[in-house]
């Protein structure tokens, strides 16, 4: 079909151009009509540009206009000139195109939303449209910046010598961490492969095979329970490097983050970033990656409620647990509604109730108050340094559970007090390490690898393997950014005595490990040097560089939480005579 080409884009046009003649291609964003003149807004990925139809001098122009609606695609010509009633909010508000002849290139069904920045079109039927979703300018934004960051990696880690190389899609199901999703052989019946959870294996291997210096940005699938910050196939900057230490992966990591900060944010990024143990992270702002950019810390205060008359704190403190405090300026104010509101988040994280205090016209009151006692309030409000307008949580029992606990309340004060709309638009960024090796799995019984079973413990800790090994630490480390974790790696283990008694530890037997993991056994014999890398969430990157905290915005078609693609309606049936041809029967529907 013929169409005129354009020759200017919709995002283009400036003062300079007024006068001259030229042609756009672009979707009607919007049309107005004022007294006879037909304003059109053209779009297209640069920018919208103003049309105007004027029936005194172009009659024939503006007969055909009546027909156009939105989302049609036209080929305009023109000529540019001054608005007399510029538009700044736009970057080419100064200039409008007169229009001399258009086509229609392609008429549009009637959209079943309307495609503005700031959609208030609920997602489910922006993701079933999603192609008309991501017309959207503030959608297309992020993709850009996406596509930058592709850009600034590929040469940041060229130029640091890195060599990319591609590994398998099909691999083997070594289940560690979350559930693999498989993919079954036709040719090898009954037997199937794994996508990967991460080239993790594969990215060591290399190392053996002596490549020194890894990367590739590739995609990581994992069957797992779906947040706001996660989705079952998602990409990562995957790095390893041979003899290294620790101190050199996070250098590396820092000079990469300064970079991007700084190219795509025109942000300088402050190096060495702050450094805190798990313990530490854990101890004061109750989580493994707390956001730095307001305070809100958690307070200890068992040993200032031993005996105390309020019985949980005292049986607590009696039995070596944990009473940790959070004091939150300001909100002594809060209602039965709001606390019970607060309760109930608090039940998420394991807490069976929310004893809590506040100081009020210099008068101590709150769910504990009566059963501390006047004096034993007032007193516990000062040790903590509560004054008057402050309202204080408090979680007892283990120590992870209490701090967990007060790291979920301390975010969510954080979001109900506007501290966080209030830090929007800066950055805080933090390692987390010496995470301990191991972790009890309650769901299996058993202890499982905190980061995976390839991470190496600190040399100090080795000992304890033999006996304590749920006191092992590791040495590995998170990249923290703004509360999410961005980045994760480690030192990994590349001795075989010390891999198998690792498998040991997880409970493997001798034969289990050289079932699952024997090709990695056998390679650790081969001469492995050390090695240790890191991977970034990239989805998680173009998150906080474009400041959103929904990662399906930075992903071009997502899957929704329940983990379905509205759009093409996977996952999906198959054919009866798919299955057969792989030997696979499906098990009756029981929901
Ligand atoms: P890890 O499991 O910590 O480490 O993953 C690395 C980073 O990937 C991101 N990430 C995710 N992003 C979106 N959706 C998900 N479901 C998801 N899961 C993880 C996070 C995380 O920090 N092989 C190791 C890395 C290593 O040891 O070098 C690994 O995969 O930002």
């Amino acid at each position: 079909m013929h169409f005129e080409r354009r020759t200017h884009t919709c995002g283009e046009l400036r003062p300079e151009h007024a006068g001259t003649s030229i042609i756009l291609n672009g979707w009607i964003n919007a049309r107005r009509d004022y007294g006879g003149i037909t304003f059109i807004d053209v779009r297209d990925r640069y920018g919208i540009t103003q049309v105007v139809i004027q029936p005194d001098t172009h009659p024939e122009v503006a007969e055909r206009a009546k027909a156009l609606r939105g989302e049609w695609v036209l080929w305009i010509r023109g000529r540019v000139r001054m608005r007399e009633n510029p538009n700044p909010k736009i970057p080419t508000g100064l200039i409008e195109c007169v229009v001399e002849d258009f086509g229609v290139i392609n008429e549009s069904a009637v959209p079943p939303f309307e495609i503005v920045e700031d959609s208030q079109t609920n997602e489910e039927l922006r993701l079933q449209y999603r192609y008309l979703d991501l017309r959207r300018p503030d959608l297309q934004r992020n993709f850009l910046v996406r596509n930058h960051l592709y850009r600034i990696t590929h040469d940041f880690f060229a130029r640091e010598q890195f060599v990319e190389v591609e590994t398998p899609v099909l691999t083997k199901s070594t289940p560690e961490g979350a559930r693999d999703f498989l993919v079954p052989s036709r040719i090898n019946k009954g037997r199937f492969y794994a996508l990967p959870q991460s080239p993790q294996l594969f990215k060591q291997l290399l190392m053996v095979a002596g490549f020194d210096r890894y990367m590739q940005i590739v995609k990581c699938f994992r069957d797992e329970d779906l947040r706001a910050d996660r989705q079952p196939e998602f990409t990562q900057i995957d790095v390893e490097m041979s003899f290294v230490g620790q101190e050199d992966i996070i250098a590396l990591t820092e000079r990469f983050i300064a970079r991007v900060w700084k190219e795509i944010l025109d942000v300088e990024v402050a190096t060495p970033f702050v450094r805190h143990t798990f313990h530490h992270a854990m101890n004061t702002y109750g989580s493994d990656k707390p956001d730095l950019r307001y305070g809100l810390e958690l307070r200890d205060c068992t040993a200032a409620v031993a005996g105390s008359a309020f019985q949980l704190f005292a049986d607590t403190a009696a039995a070596n647990g944990t009473v940790k405090a959070l004091v939150i300026p300001g909100c002594a104010g809060y209602s039965r509604k709001q606390m019970d509101e607060l309760t109930d988040h608090a039940r998420k994280y394991g807490a069976k109730g929310l004893p809590w205090l506040r100081m009020s016209g210099g008068e101590p009151g709150g769910s504990i108050a009566k059963a501390l006692g006047d004096e034993a309030a007032r007193q516990l409000l000062g040790s903590l340094e509560a004054t008057d307008g402050d309202l204080v949580l408090f979680a007892a029992g283990e120590w992870e559970r209490v701090c967990l606990i007060l790291g979920a309340l301390r975010t969510e004060m954080a979001r109900r007090t506007g501290i966080l709309e209030s830090v929007a638009g800066t950055y805080s960024f933090s390692w987390v390490t010496e995470f301990p090796l191991l972790e009890y799995a309650e769901e299996e019984s058993r202890w499982i690898a905190r980061h995976h079973p390839f991470t190496a413990p600190m040399v100090e800790d080795i000992p304890l393997l033999d006996g304590n090994p749920h006191g092992a630490r590791a040495i590995a480390h998170d990249l923290v950014i703004n509360g999410y974790e961005a980045a994760g790696g480690s030192i990994r283990i590349h001795k075989n005595d010390v891999q198998q008694k690792m498998f040991g530890l997880l409970g493997f037997s001798p034969e289990e490990a050289m079932a699952k993991f024997g090709f990695l056994l056998q390679a650790l014999q081969y001469g492995a040097p050390p090695h240790g890398g890191i991977a970034f969430g990239f989805d998680r990157l173009v998150m906080l560089l474009v400041g959103n905290d929904n990662i399906r915005d930075v992903i071009a078609f997502p899957k929704t939480t329940s983990g379905l693609s509205l759009m093409d309606e996977c996952p999906s049936a198959v054919e009866p005579s798919q299955l057969h041809t792989l030997g696979i029967d499906l098990l009756p529907q029981t929901s």
